[in-house]
């Protein structure tokens, strides 16, 4: 059989490129070669190397994390390119990366998420009021940023100012929500045609972290993971049906893994990672391991849906 040509993405321009480049070595480790020859591109530097290349790509993996990655932008250069690829297309991808109008699609679909407010960088932000109707502590984050960056906890009134301005360093739009402290899930969905949602994962930072902050998410040995998290089975089953409407409501494909938190029994969406993180041992292929799939495993049916969905797009194109 004739190998899959595939290009591998990683590196990218967001703050998350760090990540991205461990988890696109990682991946690169895990595929096997008898079936890939891979190219790797780190859209950094090699856009107009992956222009060129295109008529000769199968198919993408694309493992980089926020903006100008995970947001719908390389999406829709792929799709310009015909190359098919894993995952959410531009709009999932788009509106899954704004923390934002994620919202207002889990509101639609019923999917519960803590109490918000969302300011843009002109408004006039009244603190008090926001204490008053948010309570404390709050969280702010910036609508579209990912690994915890530029989000603060907020516990007196007085810093949250200074919360805020941090926020606006990292975008011009705003989330501020009412804390929840409780049992922190994330559930991962995967499939095309029929979703299978993953065993859950109960994480929990270690005692030097006030919550899933960017080290407790990368420094290894910071946090802990259970897996199957430790819930009774009406709660696995409540935190798996939410985590495959998540995917469902914000449109969805492949793959996806969303944030919860779990406190009284009541559980809140926070957000749904449309490429969630890739090495190893990351929350998605753990769970994916301990659902029956391996690392590789994983890869091969994301690489096999990504060419079965580019047929579907390429309905749109005329004929
Ligand atoms: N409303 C909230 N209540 C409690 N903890 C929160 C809340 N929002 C965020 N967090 C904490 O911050 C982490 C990162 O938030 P999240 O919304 O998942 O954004 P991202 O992972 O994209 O940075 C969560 O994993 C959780 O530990
Ligand atoms: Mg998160």
């Amino acid at each position: 059989m004739e190998k899959i040509r595939l290009a591998l993405l990683s590196g990218g321009i967001s703050s998350e490129r760090e990540v991205s480049l461990n988890s696109g070595t990682q991946v690169f480790e895990a595929l096997d070669k008898d079936k890939y020859e891979i190219t790797r591109y780190d859209p950094k530097i090699d856009l107009p190397k992956l222009v060129m290349d295109a008529s000769n790509i199968d198919a993408a993996l694309i493992i980089l994390h926020g903006p100008f990655g995970e947001d719908g932008t390389v999406q829709g250069l792929l799709d310009l390119l015909d190359i098919p690829y894993q995952g959410a297309g531009v709009l999932g991808s788009a509106v899954a990366m704004n923390k934002l109008v994620a919202k207002r699609l889990y509101d639609g679909a019923k999917v519960p998420t803590p109490t918000y407010l969302s300011f843009s960088m002109n408004d006039r932000i009244n603190i008090p009021e926001v204490v008053g109707s948010l309570g404390l502590p709050l969280v702010v984050k910036p609508a579209c940023a990912g690994s915890s960056v530029g989000m603060t906890i907020v516990k007196l009134q007085e810093d949250l100012e200074s919360a805020i301005t941090l926020g606006f360093e990292h975008d011009d739009t705003l989330i501020l929500e009412s804390y929840i402290k409780g049992v922190e899930l994330t559930c991962g969905v995967l499939g095309n045609e029929t979703l299978e949602a993953l065993p859950v994962i109960e994480i929990i930072p270690g005692d030097s972290h006030e919550y899933f902050d960017y080290e407790a998410k990368y420094v290894a040995g910071e946090t802990e993971e259970i897996c199957p998290a430790r819930i009774d089975e009406p709660t696995r089953l409540k935190v798996q049906g939410l985590a495959i409407l998540a995917h469902q409501s914000l449109f969805l494909k492949g793959y996806s893994r969303t944030d919860m938190i779990l406190k009284d029994g009541e559980l809140s969406v926070l957000e749904t990672n449309t490429i969630p993180g890739m090495t190893a041992t990351s929350l998605f292929p753990q769970s994916a391991q301990e659902g029956g799939y391996s690392f590789s495993a994983l890869l091969d049916k994301l690489i096999q849906w990504a060419i079965e969905e580019n047929k579907r797009t390429n309905l749109r194109r005329a004929r």
